[in-house]
């Protein structure tokens, strides 16, 4: 693939030394912070106050992804305590178009992410309104599951849909992304790579860095 960039996710760090975890992936291009409410997946994760204390602890941009009910009313917030790209899920959204709009006149990236039995297709009109589209490859909710190849088709109609509109919004792929798995994405046309256990879960959190990119640029 081309150039790759790669989003350490948080969620698979040690959250009692958040700051330490933050700057351990020297090299990454921005630090992705799943948000859970236990409503949109059956899990609880963290708030606007730890993405405000992350922003003060690393110079590394945030990416914040919402994995909430009502994006609508909380994804302004976020973009408040410092994130510089707020993904909101298609499925939780009541109104896409005026969040991206909102999101983006805030001064961040919109971004819009796809449950993996979400298709992209009726999303076609809306790509212009985004910085970037999230393919979870997984079922959101956890870290640490198995990459779903059933997603590469999607990764590949997705990344033709940009290109026929020559849009210069990015493809970010999350969920399973590994050494293992990141060509497949990259080839599929990925340009994003989200991976937390293939990250936090090495002994040199940097070195993943510096490997998962080697092997999306492969
Ligand atoms: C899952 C989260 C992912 C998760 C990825 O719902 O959105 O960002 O942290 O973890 P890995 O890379 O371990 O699958
Ligand atoms: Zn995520």
């Amino acid at each position: 693939g081309g150039m790759a960039q790669i989003n350490p996710s948080i969620l698979s760090a040690d959250f009692a030394r958040l700051a330490d975890e933050a700057n351990a992936v020297e090299g990454a291009d921005w630090l992705h912070v799943d948000v859970m409410d236990n409503h949109f997946v059956p899990n609880l994760t963290l708030g606007v106050p730890v993405v405000q204390s992350l922003r003060k602890a690393t110079g590394i941009p945030l990416d914040c992804h919402l994995m909430i009910e009502d994006p609508d009313r909380w994804a302004p917030a976020f973009v408040d305590a410092g994130a510089g790209s707020v993904t909101f899920h298609a499925e939780a959204a009541a109104a896409p178009v005026r969040l991206a709009r909102e999101i983006r006149a805030l001064g961040a990236r919109a971004s819009m992410a796809l449950k993996p039995a979400t298709p992209v297709e009726p999303f076609e009109d809306l790509l212009p309104e985004l910085d970037m589209l999230l393919v979870m490859t997984v079922e959101p909710g956890f870290g640490g599951q198995a990459f779903l190849d059933i997603m590469l088709p999607k990764i590949r109609r997705t990344r033709a849909l940009i290109e026929r509109h020559g849009l210069p919004m990015w493809l970010q792929v999350d969920g399973g992304v590994s050494a293992e798995t990141i060509e497949r994405c990259a080839e599929a046309g990925a340009d994003v790579f989200v991976a937390g256990s293939a990250v936090y879960g090495a002994d040199d959190p940097a070195a993943a860095v510096r490997g998962l990119r080697a092997a999306a640029e492969r």
